[in-house]
C-alpha cells in the first residue's frame, strides 16, 4: 500500500453521497454534531426542488444546522457525479452511501446504479490530490444466500443471490476490492438496518417496516416464517457511528466491516416476532412454515376477491427469503476496530419497542 497525503492544512472536506437517504442523513447529521469534517459535500440528485432546497429541507428536517454543508447537484450514474475541479481539488474524505435499495429492479438497472455508481465514485477519487480515504457502504447481504457464519473478508461465493441488490452490491464489493491496491478504501457492511435504537427515529419506511406495517394493519391473517431464521438488524444511530468512528482511523484502510449485529446480539424470527405482535398490540397473525405458505397458503389467499391482499402479496414476496435466513455475520474486526470508540451496537430485542412504538406514532411516517 503506497503511503497517502496527509490532509494538507489540516483542513478535511467530506464528500458524501447518499445523504437524503436513511443512512446518509444520520451520517450526515452525525458529522455536523460532532464537528468531524471542516466542510461537508453533498452529492443530491436535483429532482423537482433542486439540488440546495433538497439539502436545505433534509437539514431542516432532521434539525441539522451547519454553515459548512453545500449540496453538490450531481447523480452518482454520471462520470464525475457533477463535483466540479475547484471541489476535487480540496476533497480530502469521500463517504460512498448513495445506491438503490430496491430488491426488485431489473439487473441492468440495478447494475447502473450500484455497480456503475460505485466505479464513478472510484475513478472520481482517483483523480482526487487530497483524497485520504473513501469508506464504502455495501451490506451484509452481499453474503446472498450463503448459510452459517461468515467473515468479514468473505466475499466471494457461489451459492446465488435473493434478488437484484444483493447481486448488484456483491458485484460493486468485487469492483471496491479491485481497486483496493491503489486506492485507501474501507468497506463497511451493515445488516437492517431500522431507526435509532433511542427514539425509534426514521428517515425512511422500508425494509423491515414494510413487515410491521403490514401486521399493525391487520393485512395479512398469516405469515410464513420458520422460527428458526436468524435476523441480524442494527439501528441506524449504530451505523452512522460506527461508520465516521472506522472512517476517522487510519488502520480500518484496507478492511471490511460488518456493521451487524452478529452472534450474540442477533436474533431470531421466533424470539423477535412474538415481541412485535404484543408491542404492536395485535392479535398475531398464525405462523405457517413458509413451504406451506407457498404451497397451499399464497394460493388460496390470492383467490380472495380483494386488490388490497394481492397487492400485499406481491409486495411480500420480496421479502420472504429474509423470513427463512441461516446466515449469521461475524463481528470481530469491527469490534476490535470500535473498541474504545464508544460505539457499540445494543441487541435489537432491548430497543425494539421503541422501534415499534414510533412507527405507530407517526403512523409509518404518513403523520410526518
Ligand atoms: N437500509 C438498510 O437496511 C441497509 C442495510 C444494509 C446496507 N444498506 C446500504 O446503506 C446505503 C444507504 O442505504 P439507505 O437505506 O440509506 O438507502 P435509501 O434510504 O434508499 O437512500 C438511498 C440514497 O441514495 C441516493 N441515490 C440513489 N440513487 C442515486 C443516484 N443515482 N445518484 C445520487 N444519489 C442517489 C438517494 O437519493 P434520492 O433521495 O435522490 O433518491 C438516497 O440519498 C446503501 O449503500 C445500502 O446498500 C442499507
Amino acid at each position: 500500500m503506497v503511503p497517502f497525503p496527509a490532509t494538507v492544512g489540516g483542513v478535511a472536506v467530506l464528500l458524501l453521497t447518499g445523504s437524503t437517504g436513511m443512512v446518509g442523513r444520520e451520517i450526515l447529521a452525525r458529522a455536523v454534531a460532532e464537528q468531524r469534517y471542516d466542510e461537508i459535500l453533498c452529492v443530491i440528485r436535483p429532482g423537482s426542488s433542486g439540488a440546495d432546497d433538497r439539502l436545505t429541507d433534509l437539514m431542516h428536517r432532521s434539525g441539522v444546522t451547519g454553515r459548512n454543508v453545500r449540496a453538490v447537484a450531481g447523480d452518482v450514474t454520471e462520470p464525475g457525479l457533477g463535483v466540479q475541479a475547484a471541489d476535487r481539488r480540496r476533497i480530502t474524505h469521500v463517504i460512498h452511501g448513495a445506491a438503490s435499495v430496491a430488491f426488485d429492479l431489473p439487473p441492468a438497472e440495478a447494475r447502473r446504479i450500484n455497480v456503475g455508481g460505485t466505479r464513478n465514485v472510484l475513478d472520481l477519487c482517483s483523480g482526487l490530490p487530497q483524497l485520504e480515504r473513501l469508506d464504502a457502504v455495501s451490506t451484509c447481504y452481499v453474503a446472498g444466500r450463503r448459510q452459517g457464519l461468515v467473515y468479514e473478508q468473505d466475499l466471494v461465493h457461489a451459492c446465488g443471490f435473493h434478488n437484484t441488490y444483493e447481486l448488484s452490491k456483491y458485484e460493486a464489493e468485487e469492483v471496491l476490492r479491485s481497486r483496493m491496491r491503489d486506492l485507501p478504501i474501507a468497506v463497511h457492511r451493515p445488516s437492517i438496518v431500522v431507526g435509532d435504537s433511542r427514539t425509534g427515529a426514521t428517515g425512511a419506511w422500508k425494509v423491515l417496516y414494510w413487515p410491521l406495517k403490514v401486521i399493525a394493519r391487520g393485512r395479512l391473517p398469516v405469515i410464513p416464517y420458520d422460527p428458526d431464521c436468524r435476523l441480524d438488524i442494527v439501528p441506524v444511530d449504530f451505523v452512522a457511528s460506527a461508520i465516521l468512528a472506522l472512517a476517522a482511523d487510519a488502520g480500518t484502510v484496507g478492511g471490511t466491516f460488518h456493521l451487524a449485529a452478529g452472534p450474540g446480539r442477533d436474533t431470531t424470527t421466533g424470539e423477535l416476532f412474538p415481541q412485535i405482535f404484543r408491542a404492536l398490540d395485535r392479535r398475531p397473525p398464525v405462523r405457517v412454515p413458509p413451504a406451506v405458505f407457498r404451497r397451499f397458503v399464497r394460493p388460496a389467499l390470492q383467490a380472495v376477491p380483494s386488490s388490497r391482499m394481492r397487492r400485499t402479496l406481491r409486495a411480500g414476496l420480496v421479502y420472504r427469503p429474509y423470513l427463512e435466513l441461516r446466515v449469521r455475520f461475524d463481528t470481530a474486526q469491527a469490534d476490535a476496530a470500535l473498541a474504545g470508540t464508544g460505539v457499540t451496537c445494543p441487541r435489537v430485542v432491548d430497543y425494539m419497542d421503541t422501534i415499534v412504538r414510533a412507527a405507530l406514532e407517526s403512523d409509518f411516517g404518513a403523520r410526518g
